[in-house]
């Protein structure tokens, strides 16, 4: 027999308190269990072209279905009676520290997604020790995202444009500002065929037409972003003094400057003017990973661009262990494309790679809430990878490698 009393509003009214202390954005971001959500809510905040230029990819999107499939497949085999009270999650990338065997990854236009654009990036990133590589079509100049970033570790992704002194002098002003690591992205000799952006008509910088404006009228806290900051632009190459990408209409393109017809032989001329670390970004193949290893690269990023670029490239997950065990001991080997989650970094790690590069996990966290949303995307990101190496019985990055512990993790076929 359940003893019932009758319900007090002295008993209950406490309980049904608001909370108090943080604005409601603050109060979305915080219930957001995982990065799915945070993307749904940047659905809700980003006007529908702005949110489908981050979330779409090439052709049939494919590629994209496939990166974040691979990691379905995922089978960990985590072991047990392990003391996981403490957990190290720092790591070396590129020869420095980083606390979380990830990084921010180069994505353009940023300031498109959320006024606060790159320097929220980075100060999330540096706040929290963890590198971010600034976009060569970033929309914030390299002085200001150095200025954000303080004291914390910043790379460089180049995009070859056809003006060679263009791509020396970005470089030279990079390496002047603290940037330690040049990235050079290979997977764009022409733009894929993001077909939401060409249905969309989106450009940059973007166009006030009727259908924007209303759209962004349903949007108002970016529309109003929109109209009273400066318009984003391509202020990382520097606007203004006869650029060829004056207005880009992103789904067809994006392309236009850059060069096509760079080869191997080129990678030289950019070690020579970079004088510091060189990562090749956008490795698809073995052959082509034992080649960058002998052109004597720091890094290679195994990556198909989160699925934008070649449509029905192979998941980069399922390249990676066939990459490590071919060039694993002579250049790091660091991946990208459809990590979102903590455990998929780990897992990631699991099968040899040095680092994770994040993309669109960050993006959602910035288009849901600006510095605020980014620094929610590394929480969600961070908590995940400390649950997940406890929960595998690992204390340390360094415990992860096949090469220590074989067989944490395997990927069914
Ligand atoms: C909106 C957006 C813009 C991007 N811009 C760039 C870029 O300017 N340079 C680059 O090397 N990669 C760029 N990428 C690719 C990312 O660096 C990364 O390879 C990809 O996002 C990884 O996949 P994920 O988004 O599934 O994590 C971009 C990706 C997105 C989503």
């Amino acid at each position: 027999m359940t003893n019932r009393t009758v319900p007090r509003w002295s008993t209950f009214a406490p309980l049904l308190q608001r909370r108090t202390g943080s604005s409601r954005l603050q109060r979305r971001l915080d219930g957001a269990a995982d990065i799915a959500d945070l993307s749904r809510l940047a659905y809700r905040r980003a006007p529908k072209a702005v949110f489908d230029y981050v979330d779409g990819a090439a052709s049939g999107e494919v590629t994209k279905a496939r990166n974040a499939e691979a990691f379905g497949r995922v089978e960990f085999h985590p072991r047990v009676l392990r003391d996981v009270e403490t957990v190290d999650t720092e790591t070396t990338i590129l020869g420095l520290p980083s606390s979380m065997p990830f990084a921010f990854g180069p994505t353009g236009f940023t300031r498109m997604m959320h006024t606060e654009g790159e320097a929220a990036v980075a100060r999330v990133a540096a706040r929290n020790g963890i590198p971010y590589a600034l976009s060569t079509v970033g929309t914030t100049t390299i002085e200001d995202v150095a200025h954000a970033s303080g004291d914390g570790r910043r790379w460089f992704q180049l995009y070859v444009v056809k003006d060679r002194e263009r791509s020396r002098e970005m470089l030279q002003r990079a390496r002047r500002h603290g940037f330690d690591v040049l990235m050079l992205t290979v997977d764009v000799p022409v733009s894929g065929a993001r077909l939401r952006d060409a249905r969309s008509g989106i450009s940059i910088p973007p166009s006030l037409t009727w259908r924007t404006f209303l759209n962004g009228a349903m949007h108002p806290a970016w529309l109003f972003d929109f109209l009273t900051t400066p318009p984003p632009n391509f202020e990382t190459m520097g606007t203004g003094d006869g650029l060829p990408m004056t207005t880009v209409q992103l789904g067809t393109t994006s392309a236009a400057a850059f060069d096509s017809s760079v080869g191997y032989e080129d990678v030289a001329w950019f070690r020579e003017v970079w004088q510091g670390k060189v990562v090749v970004k956008g490795v698809q193949r073995v052959d082509d990973a034992i080649r960058c290893a002998d052109l004597g690269v720091e890094g290679i990023v195994v990556s198909n661009h989160g699925g934008r670029q070649l449509d029905r490239a192979v998941a980069t997950l399922d390249l990676l262990p066939d990459v490590v065990a071919a060039v694993g001991g002579r250049t790091e080997v660091l991946v990208d494309g459809g990590v979102r989650s903590g455990a998929d970094v780990v897992a990631a790690m699991a099968l040899g790679a040095r680092g994770v590069l994040v993309g669109r996990a960050y993006l959602y966290g910035l288009m849901a809430g600006g510095e605020a949303g980014v620094q929610r995307a590394f929480d969600l990101l961070a908590q995940d990878v400390r649950r997940s190496m406890q929960l595998l019985g690992v204390n340390t990055v360094a415990e992860l490698s096949p090469s220590v512990n074989p067989g944490l993790v395997g990927l069914r076929p």
